[in-house]
């Protein structure tokens, strides 16, 4: 019979690491890998592209019907593109990083309709995997997308630590990289709690921790929640 894909939820809030964790632990495990953030950044860059405002919920809505969004995997990037209505599809996956983008994510995040409608969208594409599990990223994985998820993890770090390393891998300016990434946890927690772990759901706080240490925290509670028994 078809096995049903492993899926592994993972949340946490901006400059956790979450993504370059996820993506690195879905390489180890042989497992397909979904930043749901990109999504919401592409319909961003889309609303930004038309000119649509991101605080005009109506017709960031109707931009729905236009939104088609795809994902390839080459090596270890993953190319986003959007085909934008009568457009050919545009490789966004650089455009999508912009801080005009960055800035706007937020307001488009916080539409319940676009939320509805993208979880449609991940849940078919955790659905469709062909590898033995899938690494699915985001904020409200382990509470909203999937909840049923065989593996469950919140991963925090320190403030400082996470603005360290953002400002590390993003532009200079670590006053305004730590203003930035503040500001958009605050208004990105008004719409999900990604900073309380729900029951059931094990927090893994990279604090402390490198990279590889992180990843590993990972791939382990992996392997030992889905080794047989
Ligand atoms: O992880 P990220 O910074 O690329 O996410 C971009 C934005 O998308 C973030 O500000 C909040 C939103 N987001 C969300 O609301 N729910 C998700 N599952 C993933 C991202």
């Amino acid at each position: 019979p078809a096995r049903t894909p492993v899926v592994v939820a993972i949340d946490g809030p901006a400059g956790s690491g979450k993504s370059s964790v996820s993506k690195a632990a879905a390489v180890a495990l042989g497992y397909a890998f979904l930043d749901t953030g990109a999504a919401y950044r592409a319909l961003t860059w889309l609303a930004l592209e038309r000119g649509v405002p991101p605080t005009d919920a109506a017709a960031i809505v109707g931009l729905l019907h236009d939104f088609h969004y795809t994902t390839e995997v080459h090596g270890d990037t993953t190319i986003v593109r959007v085909a934008d209505g009568a457009r050919a599809s545009v490789d966004v996956t650089e455009a999508i990083r912009e801080p005009r983008v960055t800035a706007a994510v937020s307001d488009i995040a916080r539409i319940a309709e676009v939320r509805i409608a993208l979880n449609e969208v991940f849940r078919r594409l955790i659905r469709r995997t062909d590898r033995p599990g899938i690494v699915v990223e985001g904020r409200d994985i382990t509470t909203v997308v999937a909840p049923d998820a065989e593996v469950r993890i919140l991963l925090t770090a320190a403030e400082e630590v996470r603005i360290a390393r953002r400002s590390a891998e993003l532009s200079p300016g670590a006053a305004s990289t730590a203003s930035q990434l503040r500001e958009r946890d605050r208004r990105d927690a008004q719409v999900v709690d990604f900073l309380t772990a729900a029951p059931g759901v094990t927090t893994i706080d990279s604090t402390e921790l490198d990279f590889g240490q992180t990843v590993q925290a990972v791939v382990e509670l992996v392997r030992a929640t889905t080794s047989p028994h």
